[in-house]
This record gives C-alpha cells, sequence and structure tokens, in this order.
C-alpha cells in the first residue's frame, strides 16, 4: 500500500485530497493517514496541508516497495547480522531467483577469507540469490559476470574509473569500493542457489581501520542514490545472465564469454602482485586469468603458477 500511495503522490506532483486517495486505493480515510504518517516517520517528506497530502522529497531508502518491478523479491532489514545468512536461508526454502536480501547495516558483516565486513550506515549491502543453469563448476563466471556487471554501471552512473581486482573485488584510484562474497550450493550436477554478497562502499566513509578504502561519497563529494545503484545492478546482472545462458544456444555452457570480457576491466593483470593462499604466499606478476577463473602467475623464478582461491595484494 505504502507503494501505491507514494506512486500516486509523485506522479500527481500536487496536492492529492484524502478523499481521492482512499477513493483509487479502496481503503479508508484513516488507514490513508495511517500509511502516510508512518512513511513519514521512515524519512518521507510529505507535507499534509487541508487540501490533502503533497510529495515533497524520498529518503535515500531501500525499502521492498521502491521497486515496485521486484514485486516480492526484495527482503529489507534495518538491521540484520548477515544478509548472506538470511540469503542462505530463503534459497534453501525454495525462494525464486532474483530474491535480494538488502540492510541498512549489518552487525556480523563477513568477507571473504572469514575475514569481517564493517556495514556502516551509508553503504550498500545485499545478497542476491540466483539460480543459473549452469554446471557447478562453471559457478565461478556468474562471480566474474557479477563484479563486471558492477564495474561497468559504476563506470556508466558516476564516470569513474571502477576496474575489477581478481577476483571480484572493485578499485578506483587502487582504492577497494567494493567487495563481493559468494555461496553456493549443488545437487550433484544441479546448482540449486549461487548466492552473491556485494558489500559497496556509497555513502559511509570507511574507517582507516579499512586501510585503502574508499566510498562513491568521498570519491565524488557529495551523496548519491543507493536504490538505482541496486536497481541497475540487477537490471544489469538479470540480462547478462539471460543473454548469455546456455538455452539460447545449445553448444554453450554459459558465461562463455565472461572471462575475456571481465579481463578489459581488469586492474591486476600486469602488476606486480603478492599472493597469499591458505598453504602459501609467493610474489610475482600476475600475467592472466585462465578459462577457469585462475589467476596465472609468473614468480621470480619465472616459474608459473595458478591460484584459484586466495587473497591478491597489488
Ligand atoms: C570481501 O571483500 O571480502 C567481500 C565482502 C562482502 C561483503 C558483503 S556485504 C553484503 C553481504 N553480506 C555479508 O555478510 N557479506 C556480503
Amino acid at each position: 500500500m505504502k507503494g501505491k500511495i507514494l506512486s500516486i503522490l509523485r506522479r500527481k506532483k500536487e496536492i492529492v485530497s484524502g478523499e481521492d486517495l482512499s477513493f483509487d486505493l479502496g481503503i479508508s480515510r484513516v488507514s490513508v493517514w495511517k500509511h502516510i504518517r508512518k512513511l513519514r516517520e521512515l524519512g518521507y517528506d510529505i507535507e499534509a496541508t487541508s487540501g490533502g497530502y503533497c510529495f515533497v522529497s524520498s529518503p535515500d531508502a531501500l525499502f521492498p516497495w521502491e521497486f515496485p518491478e521486484r514485486k516480492g523479491k526484495i527482503h529489507f532489514f534495518q538491521e540484520t547480522e548477515s544478509t548472506m545468512d538470511k540469503a542462505r536461508e530463503l534459497s534453501r526454502k525454495d525462494c525464486p531467483d532474483f530474491t535480494v536480501v538488502v540492510a541498512e547495516t549489518q552487525n556480523r558483516g563477513r568477507g571473504r577469507l572469514k575475514r569481517t565486513w564493517l556495514s556502516e550506515k551509508g553503504g550498500l549491502y545485499f545478497t542476491v540469490v540466483l539460480r543459473p543453469d549452469i554446471p557447478p563448476i562453471f559457478s565461478f563466471r556468474v562471480n566474474f559476470a557479477a563484479s563486471l556487471v558492477l564495474a561497468k554501471l559504476l563506470r556508466k552512473m558516476f564516470s569513474i574509473e571502477a576496474g575489477v581486482k581478481w577476483p571480484n573485488d572493485i578499485l578506483v584510484n587502487d582504492c577497494k569500493i567494493s567487495g563481493m562474497l559468494s555461496e553456493m550450493e549443488a545437487e550433484g550436477e544441479i546448482v540449486s542457489f549461487i548466492n552473491i554478497g556485494i558489500g559497496l562502499n556509497v555513502n559511509n566513509n570507511p574507517t582507516p581501520k579499512e586501510q585503502r578504502a574508499t566510498s562513491l561519497k568521498q570519491l565524488l563529494g557529495h551523496a548519491v542514490g543507493r536504490r538505482e545503484i541496486l536497481a541497475g545492478f540487477l537490471d544489469g546482472l538479470e540480462k547478462t545472465l539471460e543473454s548469455n545462458s546456455p538455452g539460447h544456444n545449445l553448444d554453450h555452457i554459459g558465461l562463455d564469454h565472461i572471462i575475456g570480457e571481465w579481463k578489459e576491466y581488469t586492474v591486476t593483470l600486469g602488476r606486480m602482485v603478492k599472493i597469499v593462499t591458505t598453504s602459501e604466499t609467493f610474489h610475482g606478476k600476475a600475467i592472466d586469468v585462465d578459462e577457469n577463473g585462475a589467476l596465472v602467475i609468473e614468480t621470480e623464478d619465472g616459474a608459473i603458477q595458478k591460484v584459484v582461491y586466495g587473497d591478491c595484494f597489488h
């Protein structure tokens, strides 16, 4: 109902009487008033005059009704432990493809390699549940697709030099602006779900603890809307996954060209890097990403090493 009220008020751009709203929506005037009061509590600026209601402005909100085209698929939390946990619960209960869990803050945000992800207000923290038609061993392609879609979107929306750092971070001017965590479950040869969790520094100020991190607000000098970023990312990812699904061409597994395209946007290749895996640490030059998403390193003694899972420091 809140979405419908907002849509009428935004469309009319003038005072709408309580009577008209109540008639259009089929609810009582008291009920209209209660919804408007709640919207105002949530930060919407709606003027109430003797003639009715007038929409003034919205907060930078990620409430489900702000995504009317994704009805029933956006789960919003003011605060949660981690959107990954909520998304996993929903996935195991058969929620549909492109279900999204988004939180204003997380008190146990998780990063890769068991790190903590600080989740201050103003950032964008969400997990999207995907059910792609791709064999489990190729699920890494979905992660590469997601980071590529986000980097391209940030470039387009804000004219910034967003690049991808292997495997799925996004950097601007060598500072991290976004990280991605992915969890997959499969039943035999079928992917049950791939949950992609993204933390993007938008209007928050990364703390000094988060070394070499930046946010959109710090880069641009002003706050930006998170709703448009989330909507743009979901639309972009949906398009990429749809147009690359194997259904379109039976010779393909799906997302066949994604690594190639990802390489056009990477800031890792050609760099001297330090690699930390669970078993070793070494230095070398990042020379390629192979068809399995592994980072190919030429070490100082000229040997070639492939890294499938680990940390890469530029
Ligand atoms: C990393 O760079 O280490 C990955 C960070 C991933 C953070 C996001 S925020 C939304 C989702 N929920 C989490 O707990 N983690 C991911």
